[in-house]
């Protein structure tokens, strides 16, 4: 994307449970008290799970009411995600569909959302015309950027669903970096292997983004225990004989994210655990430096 516009990373894995939704939202948290920038954030999952703990969030007695009153609000206005596809795939070049703050939700002053919505669960059984949906997110996000209604967002990140959606191929047509988090276990290599060699074939001719794939809920305390740098260097091979197989920018990151028990309630109201508070910094200015390359 050209210099100005915001850096979008997609949170990726078609492996459920590895930790899209919680590292999606601790990088946000992170990245909006870090470094003093606005942060959007998309949940694309019909599941809706990073929507539910925001409505949960018990971080202020009132904030779910809050969210909830907006929300229904959103909803009852056509506002949602949702009726910004339906905009996009009616109306096609002109796209018409203003965005705003009825639009956006303001968790704080620099954590912004776009929460998902159960419609989008159907979309995926309706037939469209793969081309007709990729330039969505692209063209949505060009709205954001010129709302004068709207904050300057420095980093958009996108908390995608374990499957290939309409939507996750419309963000992986346009996104800067895709970040793919894996567990140390076992399926992680083989499905680092299985996900590298979809994403190309799926989103093929078009141009695949830089992919960084790392390790979350590693065992260490505080360094990585033998079982986990095995896991690690597992991954890290795959990662390279797949790039280089199927020439794609794809890297397996030095940083990582411990597993810790605090963190299951970093969306609903505890924040990121202090102690991973590094990981994440570390985590970010890899995918940076990446980035930058
Ligand atoms: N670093 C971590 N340490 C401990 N638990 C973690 C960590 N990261 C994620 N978890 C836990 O793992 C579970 C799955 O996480 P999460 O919902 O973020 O995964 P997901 O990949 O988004 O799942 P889905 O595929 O259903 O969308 C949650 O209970 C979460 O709290
Ligand atoms: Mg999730």
């Amino acid at each position: 994307m050209a210099d100005g516009s915001p850096k979008t990373i997609a949170t990726i894995n078609f492996k459920g449970g590895v930790g899209k939704t919680t590292v999606t939202w601790c990088l946000g948290d992170v990245l909006s008290s870090m470094a003093n920038d606005n942060v959007l954030m998309f949940d694309l999952d019909a599941q809706m799970s990073l929507t539910q703990a925001i409505a949960l969030n018990e971080n202020t007695g009132t904030l779910f009411d809050q969210f909830d009153k907006w929300y229904q609000k959103s909803l009852a206005r056509k506002k949602t995600i949702f009726d910004a596809l339906d905009a996009f795939t009616k109306t096609g070049q002109h796209f018409d569909f203003a965005v705003g703050y009825d639009f956006v939700y303001q968790i704080s002053k620099q954590l912004h959302f776009v929460p998902s919505v159960e419609d989008l669960y159907w979309q995926e059984l309706e037939v469209f015309d793969r081309d007709g949906v990729k330039d969505f997110v692209r063209r949505l996000l060009g709205k954001i950027s010129n709302s004068p209604k709207l904050a300057r967002y420095k980093h958009v990140l996108f908390d995608c669903p374990p499957s290939f959606t309409l939507l996750s191929y419309s963000v992986l047509s346009c996104c800067d970096l895709v970040l793919i988090p894996v567990n140390p276990d076992y399926f992680a290599s083989r499905g680092v292997s299985l996900i590298l060699n979809s994403l190309r074939l799926r989103i093929e001719p078009h141009p695949i983004p830089k992919i960084g794939v790392f390790m979350n809920k590693a065992k260490a305390q505080p360094n990585p225990t033998k079982e986990t740098r095995f896991y690690m260097r597992e991954v890290e091979r795959v990662c390279q004989d797949t790039a280089q197989q199927q020439k794609i920018n794809a890297r397996f990151f030095k940083s990582y994210v411990r597993e810790r028990v605090g963190i299951k309630r970093a969306i609903t109201g505890g924040g990121v655990p202090t102690e991973l508070v590094g990981d994440f910094q570390n985590l970010w200015k890899e995918s940076i430096a990446f980035l930058n390359e």
